[in-house]
């Protein structure tokens, strides 16, 4: 019980260093598109457009996508701001970031860096939105992993978080346990068994989502939704950046989560 209640105040966070889980993408980055899409039974470019329209981001605008890995989402995100927008992608994974760039050269309008999503490379309010896919549950600290993008995003601006949930469903149920069972496996198959069963035990530690919800509106974030996608295997929460700094509203909002 006392867990659960530091859990939905404190937020928690991976128990991983970052540093291992960086030396971790970068072992599978080579193969990680490809691993991706199996996992994903072929739902990922789906949940990726619904990501990319909760942002609601129009042409012009600018964007961060945080824990970006090859710079998937970036990319979607870049294809609706155009090329007078701006995406930046940032990730702790040398490789993944040398991926990134290497796959998407020809695009002026995007830009990676080596960063850590708990210390981001850009000033207060330099954004429209702030995306993280399937990255959020890599951090140590999920509350001041959503304060860092709601302090880069401008006052109206949406934070946009897709991670893998623990489902309810009976069908998402049987997705999980081929998420728990068989990916562990077909790690193994490309020589990387740990490192997915590392990745599965990250989902295990992941808040529900109506606590994830709860973090984000002590993170200072409001009007906070969210929205289970394929049988609850992966849920989308949306929450927005308030006028004001984040440091007056983050009180509040934490008594209003009690
Ligand atoms: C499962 S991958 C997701 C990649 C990409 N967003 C996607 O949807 O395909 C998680 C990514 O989070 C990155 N990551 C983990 N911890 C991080 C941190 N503290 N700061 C920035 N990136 C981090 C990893 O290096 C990895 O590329």
């Amino acid at each position: 019980m006392r867990d659960r209640f530091r859990a939905r105040f404190e937020g928690g966070g991976n128990p991983v260093p970052t540093e291992d889980i960086g030396a971790l993408f970068d072992r599978i980055a080579d193969r990680y598109d490809a691993m991706n899409l199996v996992i994903s039974g072929f739902q990922e470019p789906r949940w990726r457009r619904r990501l990319v329209q909760a942002t609601q981001l129009e042409a012009g605008m600018a964007a961060i996508d945080v824990a970006t890995g090859t710079g998937k989402v970036a990319a979607s995100l870049a294809d609706r701001v155009g090329t007078f927008g701006h995406v930046l992608g940032v990730d702790v994974s040398d490789r993944m970031v040398a991926r990134a760039r290497a796959e998407h050269a020809d695009r002026i309008e995007m830009e990676f860096l080596i960063a850590d999503a708990l210390d981001l490379p850009a000033g207060d309010a330099t954004f429209d939105a702030a995306t993280i896919a399937f990255g959020m549950r890599n951090l140590p600290d999920y509350r001041r992993g959503f304060e860092e993008m709601l302090r880069v995003v401008r006052p109206g601006g949406r934070v946009v978080c897709l991670e893998i949930a623990r489902p309810r469903s009976l069908i998402g149920r049987l997705g999980l346990v081929w998420f728990e069972r068989i990916v562990p496996r077909l790690g193994s198959l490309i020589g990387q068994g740990r490192a997915y069963a590392c990745l599965v035990d990250s989902v295990r530690g992941y808040p529900t989502p109506d606590e994830i919800a709860a973090v984000m509106r002590a993170a200072g974030l409001v009007d906070v939704a969210w929205a289970p996608l394929t049988f609850g295997m992966v849920t989308l929460h949306v929450g927005v950046r308030p006028a004001g700094p984040p440091s007056e509203v983050a009180g509040p909002a934490l008594e209003a989560a009690g």
